[in-house]
């Protein structure tokens, strides 16, 4: 990828950032939508579960958390993302069952075992220090919480599993999902417990 693609996809995807973020937002929504939408049925969500999302971009897997949890937080760092999903959760954030902070999965600015269940598609393979992000996602989980990591196999960091294993979370599972639609791509999805 030339110096302009690598811009266009950081701008567009990675950390996404005014007309190249929005018209990512906007692809995002409906390529991986269905893939949020997975991820939340295999949470199993019941009750008034916490849920915190890591880089929920342009927030169709919070809408999709909200319907079964108790409050849904999603953390992203780019504000054009915040944007779209404030716009996409506006009623929910009103009934303050979903709330947007700008963060990282690194720095999340939750409180100490605060969630029941975290989410993150499509954005592990973006966190610049995964140590780090892990450390502050066991910090945030309560003792019971499960993680769901989905990310497109192809973009897969290698030894996922491995790494959540020596991370310190329990019972890692890997599968692969294959989303609807002609163009969609194999989904690489690891689930844990803290
Ligand atoms: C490729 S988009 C995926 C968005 C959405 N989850 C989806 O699958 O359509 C990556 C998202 O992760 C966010 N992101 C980038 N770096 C991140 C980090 N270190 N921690 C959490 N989110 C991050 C981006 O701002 C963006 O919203």
């Amino acid at each position: 990828m030339g110096d302009l693609g690598a811009k266009v996809a950081g701008k567009g995807f990675g950390l996404p950032e005014g007309v190249w973020g929005r018209v990512g937002g906007w692809l995002m929504a409906r390529g991986n939508g269905p893939t949020e939408k997975h991820l939340v049925k295999l949470a199993g969500l019941r009750g008034k579960e916490h849920v915190l999302v890591l880089g929920p971009g342009p927030g169709v897997g919070l809408v999709a958390a909200a319907k079964y949890a108790g409050i849904v937080v999603g953390v992203d760092p780019s504000d054009t993302m915040l944007l779209a999903a404030r716009s996409r959760c506006g009623e929910l954030i009103e009934a303050g069952k979903v709330q947007l902070i700008r963060g990282d999965a690194a720095d999340t600015h939750q409180p100490d075992h605060s969630a029941s269940v975290v989410m993150s598609v499509n954005n592990v393979q973006l966190w610049e220090d995964r140590q780090a992000a892990y450390a502050e996602i066991r910090r945030v989980m309560k003792p019971t919480a499960r993680l769901l990591i989905s990310v497109h196999k192809k973009w897969s960091p290698p030894g996922l599993a491995a790494e959540l294993e020596s991370a310190g979370f329990t019972n890692v599972v890997a599968t692969t999902w294959e989303p609807p639609g002609r163009r969609a791509t194999t989904a690489a999805i690891y689930t844990a417990n803290r």
